[in-house]
């Protein structure tokens, strides 16, 4: 991994795929429209070049509306920018993942992706609606289908020249492995909730083995209080070395060889969490050791996702 000791342009190769990954990314997972596009529009001009989307967000629209206003400004191109979105549960099937993809980069309004993930690897009862529930709110799962078989699907877009690489989400490390054995073309990218109170230490041993970017969310514990930002470790430490809480998380995560997605919504926090700069070894360690241990998003139980709009707040 090449790095600056700033750390704000760390890149990390793509090494199943092509290309590179901004370490730092911006999460889109914002869940009012107007809202989603000023925030981009912040974060591209704070700095970021990377953006994970999603189409269970409900927003990819107003994504693309802030990228190609930024990009008509000038000064930043599309092939600067890393454009990450992601299959949602209800299009697992095969014959659903093309015009499930198609569908994101039209609403994006792009013509290729960087990067295309399977959000989970639960697959839900095919369709339109993406939260399929039985009459007693049972999520309808869908039984015809295996994880293999989707991403085989996946892999014919990179076939087809309008996706750099493929990857995973909200997945453990056997599926991880399973995948990963059986795959013509590896998956480039693992997304997963890390932080220090859930540093994924294996997951990303296997990655970092394999050259697969583990990329991390909720680097700043989903920004929930008390929790992460308020840790007495990390409070003591962003004294000591003159940054914010954040800018010491997400220093962390980069220099421990992830990649990251955050998500502020104002200019001035989109600037503090694009100016990282690399921590002292010791700081660093002191981290380490941090032995809380606590994981907020259960998505990965169950493919339910937390923190989504609910239907009609966002577009
Ligand atoms: N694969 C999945 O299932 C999955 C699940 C969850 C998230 N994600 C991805 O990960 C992205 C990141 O989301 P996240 O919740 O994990 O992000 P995060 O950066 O850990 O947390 C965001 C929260 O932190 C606050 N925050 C951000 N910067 C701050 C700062 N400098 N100081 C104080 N508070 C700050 C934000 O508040 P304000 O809004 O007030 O700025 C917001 O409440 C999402 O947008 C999405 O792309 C993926």
């Amino acid at each position: 991994m090449m790095e600056t000791s700033d750390l704000r342009m760390t890149r990390i190769p793509i090494k199943h795929g092509t290309g590179q990954m901004p370490a730092l990314g911006f999460g889109t997972l914002i869940p009012d429209a107007a809202l989603t596009i000023a925030a981009t529009k912040d974060a591209l001009e704070a700095g970021f070049r990377h953006f994970d989307c999603a189409e269970r967000y409900r927003n990819e629209r107003e994504v693309g509306t802030a990228l190609r206003e930024v990009l008509a400004a000038g000064g930043v191109t599309r092939e600067e920018v890393f454009m990450t979105t992601k299959l949602w549960n209800s299009n697992h099937r095969p014959e659903r993942v093309e015009p499930a993809f198609e569908a994101s980069l039209e609403r994006l309004g792009i013509k290729y992706l960087d990067l295309y993930l399977i959000h989970t690897p639960f697959a839900f009862q095919p369709g339109e609606e993406q939260d399929p529930r039985d009459q007693n709110g049972n999520v309808l799962y869908d039984e015809g289908v295996t994880l293999l078989d989707t991403w085989k699907a996946l892999e014919t877009l990179v076939d087809h020249g309008k996706c750099r690489a493929i990857g995973l989400s909200d997945i453990g490390l056997d599926k991880v492995k399973t995948i990963y054995e059986s795959a013509r073309i590896k998956p480039a990218a693992v997304q997963v909730e890390s932080h220090p109170y859930l540093p994924e230490t294996e997951l990303l041993e296997y990655c970092k083995e394999k050259g697969i970017v583990l990329l991390a969310f909720a680097p700043l514990g989903h920004g929930m209080t008390p929790g992460l930002m308020a840790d007495p470790v990390i409070s003591a430490l962003a004294a000591r070395v003159g940054k914010t809480p954040a800018q010491v998380l997400l220093a962390w995560a980069v220099q421990r060889g992830t990649a990251l997605l955050t998500t502020p919504t104002t200019a001035a926090r989109a600037k503090e969490n694009f100016d990282i700069a690399r921590l002292p070894e010791d700081a660093f360690d002191e981290i380490n050791r941090i032995q809380i241990r606590q994981r907020l998003n259960p998505v990965v139980n169950t493919g339910i996702p937390g923190f989504i709009p609910a239907k009609g707040q966002s577009a």
